[in-house]
């Protein structure tokens, strides 16, 4: 069996807009055989179905080229807006050679062609989302058209009564001076012969006013093109009205009056005579260009696992998850009755909802009914983080069905899966995936609920490699480069959150995901072009710290190791400051700036910039070296004020010098098991000390920590009834800082499967390539099971220990290579199916797939080319 399959465009499947000069084309190999090698690839690439079908490529024929490569550039160079089909055949060295199945994207149809202005409307309606639309006349026979809007905070686009497409909170945020997003629809079908009607609605979202730009492109068979713009000069067709969502804002809610939905509105023959036109005006600035990521839509529909009443007349649905989202209600009732729906993450203990810990945020949206039949109705301009919904003024008494909790999130797919046989892990894996779900609103957010929701560096310092593990977040986080991109200054200086709201400006040096995002996404995926896209930025940035140096040290700090434990497992109180005190800031950016400089020079490495990268190892090593001179306390055998924090980050940066490594390590086990095997560190460095365990052989201490009950730990948020992750490792309702739904302490996310599945690229095996399997196999865990989607394909990963054998499957994607590290003492036997591999400490029956087979300390290292294996080791 051999087959191709995934076939993508920039990685995504059969995209439209796509932006890149030259689109890289990838594809996944299947194959029952083991260490399947692709020997070659073969692609065709043309304008149209019917040639492509019949192999002549008028756009490329790469003909057949000798390789394993699996992502490749398209030379050519495709016209604005047009379609590219393609596919691929691979061949082994066997003879054996199979054709993919086709597939296609389109690239961008850019600004510069679509003649449209922004429209918008100064006035009438303070505070309200608007409508706009423009009717149009279609004769002939329509052989393609497509749709191309940037509405500006959000929009929805519709033809001829029906929605055009079901993203939403669309476009996705940028600094709208700089950049702003352009979807692109394949609209033919929904177009008819006569009279049409393109309409959109516009809310504020994030820009905080309303301005649509759209340019529909319409061609006949006959060769015709027609466009409908909103250009200036035809601006009198372009009507406006007030949207039924009379009050709207991302943090306050939305207010629909549901009486003044014409259901018509954008329907041909419509009389419209009374709206207003709309007019030009002035957009927020930036260009407008394709979108590069996947959109945000509803990820998923809930019912209320409870209903009660705490006073009569005022309901509250309990969701049992909290997440993001809204309530789509449906509801029959008189003309004019308000429903009102306030959304909450915990409750008071009469049973309505706690809304202090959200700040300035109303959080509430309203539903005025237009009467008589049934209702059905859902938000289309803000978003909640919620739990709990309490409900006033609802007709009677509202069923679990009429009420349905909608997950909106950007549409990242699932990369990874983890189960083991400890039910805590397991329900920590989940709680932090539930987090993600609910912050990734086209950036990833910190928070879903209160008046914040923005997109800070500092915790991605440590949320990164988990998103990166469980999702496929590479497209959201490429645009969010370009966001942080767009907020960096002249003297190299980023912001503390991207796009800039909040925060600090220069960003606190902890803001390391600059250069760790594109890293990881060029180790895990191999893709290269965001370094290179980022290099000049990241690199300012560097300097930019480096200039700070006052002493050798990066003084300035203003989160560092951010929200430690506060010493007492219960709300902290207003104004209590959750920077770590134990843990110097200076201590923290310094660490900061050598561990940038080496990811730095790591990434000039990969790009082939030698002299850059000998320079930033050198500064690497200055630093470390000035980091070592005032922040190593010899008597205590530590770092700073030698607790977990400081012992932690050192270590996980490579700071620690040779000698000292032992004594550090040591020293780190020391402070884990005073606080009786608990963490005391917080955002940042709760992620280095489970590596740094990991890391120098003690995974048990990193194991035990995770599977703590008590104060502090995820253990103790469960117990107390999270379902996402706390921003504190306290338990707090108030109005103190204390989001319920923040994914900064998730780090232990990745940590599972580096660890306990032992899932780890190469560091030589850019893109999966080569990887490592490590399991630990550590008392107390009795299996584990997870798998990851590579670029590759599929690796899977599950262990189990059963009467003293340890039984291992090992799934290898074609294209990689895997190093299979399996723990063997002295002179023990190790089985691969039935054959038994590895004897008298040196391998065996050789087994189809195994290359080679060594001794590595207490394990034997395997390794194995593409294909499933079955391991049987005595323990
Ligand atoms: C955000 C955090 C962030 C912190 C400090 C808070 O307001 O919610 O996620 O880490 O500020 O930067």
């Amino acid at each position: 069996m051999l087959k191709i399959t995934n076939l993508r465009c920039e990685y995504l499947r059969n995209p439209l807009g796509v932006r890149a000069l030259h689109p890289r084309l990838s594809w996944q190999v299947e194959s029952n055989q083991r260490g399947f090698v692709q020997q070659s690839w073969h692609i065709l690439a043309a304008t149209e179905h019917e040639l492509l079908d019949s192999g002549r490529a008028d756009l490329w024929d790469s003909g057949l080229v000798q390789g394993a490569e699996q992502v490749v550039e398209l030379p050519a160079l495709p016209g604005d807006g047009e379609r590219v089909w393609w596919k691929v055949e691979v061949r082994d060295n066997e003879g054996g050679a199979v054709w993919s199945g086709e597939a296609w994207f389109e690239t961008e149809f850019p600004e510069k062609n679509w003649e449209a202005d922004w429209l918008g409307f100064p006035g009438n309606w303070p505070g309200s989302a608007l409508r706009f639309r423009k009717a149009f006349t279609v004769k002939g026979k329509v052989k393609r058209a497509r749709l191309y809007a940037a509405g500006v905070g959000w929009n929805e686009l519709w033809l001829n009564g029906r929605r055009v497409s079901d993203r939403v909170l669309d476009p996705p945020q940028s600094d709208y001076a700089k950049r702003i997003y352009a979807s692109a629809d394949i609209v033919e079908k929904l177009l008819r012969q006569g009279e049409n009607v393109l309409g959109v609605r516009g809310g504020y979202g994030w820009y905080g006013t309303v301005r649509i730009k759209a340019h529909l492109r319409i061609e006949y068979e006959d060769g015709r093109v027609e466009t409908v713009t909103s250009n200036a000069n035809v601006i009198n067709n372009w009507q406006v009205a007030q949207d039924p969502a009379i009050l709207q804002s991302v943090y306050g809610g939305e207010v629909f009056d549901a009486r003044l939905d014409d259901q018509f509105w954008c329907t041909p023959g419509h009389s419209t005579e009374s709206w207003p036109r709309a007019q030009y005006m002035g957009g927020p600035g930036g260009k407008v260009e394709s979108t590069i990521m996947q959109p945000m839509r509803v990820r998923r529909n809930m019912l209320p696992a409870a209903l009660s009443q705490p006073k009569p007349g005022v309901w509250v649905a309990d969701f049992g998850q909290n997440q993001a989202g809204w309530v789509r209600l449906r509801v029959r009732g008189d003309r004019g009755r308000r429903v009102v729906l306030h959304f909450a993450e915990s409750l008071y203990e009469d049973g309505t909802v706690n809304q202090e810990n959200l700040h300035r945020a109303e959080v509430m949206d309203t539903y005025i009914l237009k009467g008589g039949e049934i209702e059905q109705w859902e938000p289309s301009f803000t978003y909640h983080g919620f739990r709990y919904v309490q409900i006033d003024g609802w007709p009677g008494e509202p069923g679990r069905e009429d009420l349905v909790a909608c997950l909106v999130c950007t549409e990242v797919e699932d990369a990874g899966s983890f189960a083991s046989s400890n039910e805590l892990l397991n329900r920590i894996h989940e709680l932090v995936r539930q987090t993600e779900l609910s912050n990734l609103p086209s950036i990833p957010a910190d928070c879903p609920q209160r008046a914040e929701r923005m997109g800070w560096l500092n915790d991605m310092a440590a949320r990164s490699e988990e998103l990166m593990y469980n999702f496929a977040p590479d497209r959201l986080l490429a645009k969010w480069m370009a966001d942080i991109a767009d907020a960096q200054d002249e003297l190299g200086r980023i912001t503390d959150t991207a796009p800039f709201h909040w925060g600090a400006h220069p960003a606190d040096p902890v803001s390391v995901c600059y250069l760790l995002d594109p890293w990881l996404i060029y180790t895990h995926m191999g893709d290269k072009r965001l370094l290179e896209e980022r290099f000049q930025g990241m690199r300012a940035w560097v300097d930019f710290l480096a200039g700070e140096r006052q002493d050798g040290l990066v003084h300035y700090s203003y989160w560092g190791d951010w929200s430690p434990p506060a010493g007492r497992p219960v709300s902290p109180p207003e104004g209590d400051s959750p920077i770590n005190s134990e843990t110097p800031g200076a201590l923290v950016s310094t660490a900061c700036l050598a561990y940038s400089a080496r990811l730095l020079s790591q990434i000039a490495g990969v790009l082939g910039r030698k002299s850059i990268a000998a320079k930033y190892m050198a500064l690497f090593e200055e630093v470390a070296l000035e980091f070592n001179a005032a922040f190593w306390d010899e008597a205590a055998g530590g770092y700073g004020k030698n607790n977990q924090s400081a012992n932690a980050i050192a270590l996980y940066m490579g700071l620690v010098p040779e000698d000292r490594l032992l004594s550090t390590a040591e020293n780190l086990y020391q402070r884990v098991e005073e606080a009786d095997f608990h963490l005391k560190t917080g955002n940042i460095c709760t992620k280095y000390l489970l590596e740094a365990l990991s890391q120098t052989g003690r995974s048990d201490l990193a194991l035990r920590i995770a599977l703590q009950k008590d104060y502090p730990s995820w253990g103790y948020m469960l117990a107390n009834g999270a379902t996402t992750l706390w921003e504190r490792w306290e338990k707090a309702t108030g109005r103190a800082m204390n989001s319920h739904n923040h994914p900064m302490m998730g780090s232990v996310g990745s940590w599972l499967y580096r660890w306990l599945a032992g899932i780890r690229v190469h560091p030589a095996g850019a893109g999966f390539s080569r990887f490592s399997v490590n399991p630990e196999i550590l008392d107390g865990l009795d299996w584990v099971k997870a798998s990851l989607e590579t670029v590759k394909g599929r690796i899977r990963v599950e262990w189990e220990r059963r009467k003293g054998t340890l039984h291992l499957l090992v799934e290898v994607p074609v294209g990689s290579q895997a190093e299979i590290g399996i723990p063997c003492a002295g002179w023990g036997v190790i089985r691969e199916g039935r054959a038994c591999i590895w004897k008298d400490e040196a391998p065996g029956r050789p087994a189809a797939g195994l290359i080679s087979l060594e001794r590595m300390g207490p394990r034997v290292r395997v390794r194995t080319g593409s294909g499933v294996y079955r391991f049987q080791a005595e323990l």
